[in-house]
């Protein structure tokens, strides 16, 4: 009998694992790309979701397909940002889960770079981050409790592209903000942890690294690019309560690309 009981009890905590119903949660970029795949992930698991994206035609029409509520944000505004976090928790009271993910990649080379490359990459991947992250960690931090996920990248961190110079900056730069943030607000029941992406089949890749996205999938050891919802997964474990002793982390998800010693001859 006490054995009956312990199996339920263990069947019951195990169907409820990595569940996020009735938590809401904003994500940036989620339009298009990974972000839709982070939103359709954490809807998966039970989230509310806002969708936030300065692609309104595109946000709505995501917003409308997982039942979630789209706001319009340009993250290089940091009134706007602040207006729309005010917006969500008027009308739900928290935000339990932040994916800051929204971020552009154009080649530039280091010829041709003019400082408007770095002022216009930088300002939506890094500080769009912090403008984002800035109004919801006020939230959070009033609530005691909180989960903030940031799209980083391998690009910068681990490996490098031509043409890939600033946009590796703030992709590395963005692990930097994440580290300092996560011991920052850690007693505060508030972690902060990162995805790294490898190359994942989205519109952006296709329109700003078409080579990538095409033949990528040869340097990948599984052979093939990655899913947004693959990278959805992650971002929906480090927003899940069992990953509450996991803060200031990131994690690769890559098909194994960054691994092989001898890229060219995989078998
Ligand atoms: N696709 C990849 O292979 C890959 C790899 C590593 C990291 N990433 C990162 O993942 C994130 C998403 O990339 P993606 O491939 O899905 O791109 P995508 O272009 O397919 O989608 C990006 C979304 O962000 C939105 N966006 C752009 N500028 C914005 C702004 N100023 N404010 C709000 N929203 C804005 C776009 O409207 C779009 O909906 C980026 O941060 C990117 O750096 C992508």
């Amino acid at each position: 009998m006490v054995g009956l009981i312990a199996f339920s009890f263990t069947t019951k905590g195990m169907m409820n694992m990595f569940d996020l119903t009735g938590q809401i949660a904003l994500v940036t970029g989620a339009a298009n790309g990974i972000g839709k795949g982070i939103a359709e992930t954490l809807t998966k698991a039970g989230a509310r979701v806002m969708i936030a994206d300065v692609n309104e035609e595109d946000g709505k029409r995501t917003a409308e397909a997982l039942g979630g509520e789209f706001y319009k944000l340009d993250v290089t505004q940091p009134k706007e940002a602040e207006r729309v976090v005010e917006a969500i928790v008027e009308r739900h009271g928290t935000i339990d889960i932040l994916a800051a993910n929204a971020g552009i990649y154009p080649e530039v080379y280091i010829e041709e770079m003019e400082e408007s490359d770095w002022d216009v990459i930088q300002s939506i991947n890094l500080k769009g981050v912090f403008f984002t992250a800035k109004p919801v960690l006020r939230v959070m931090k009033e609530r005691g409790y909180g989960r903030v996920i940031l799209t980083s990248s391998i690009t910068g961190d681990i490996t490098g592209y031509p043409g890939g110079s600033i946009y590796g900056a703030t992709k590395a730069a963005i692990l930097g903000y994440m580290r300092s943030t996560a011991v920052e607000y850690a007693k505060y029941g508030i972690t902060v942890n990162a995805v790294q992406p490898g190359m994942i089949a989205t519109e952006g890749l296709k329109k700003q690294l078409g080579i990538l996205s095409e033949k990528g999938a040869n340097a990948v050891p599984m052979k093939r690019l990655g899913e947004p919802e693959d990278i959805g997964a992650a971002v929906a474990f480090f927003a899940s309560k069992e990953a509450n002793y996991i803060t200031g982390q990131s994690l690769v998800i890559d098909g194994g690309q960054i691994i092989p010693e001898t890229p060219d001859v995989i078998l």
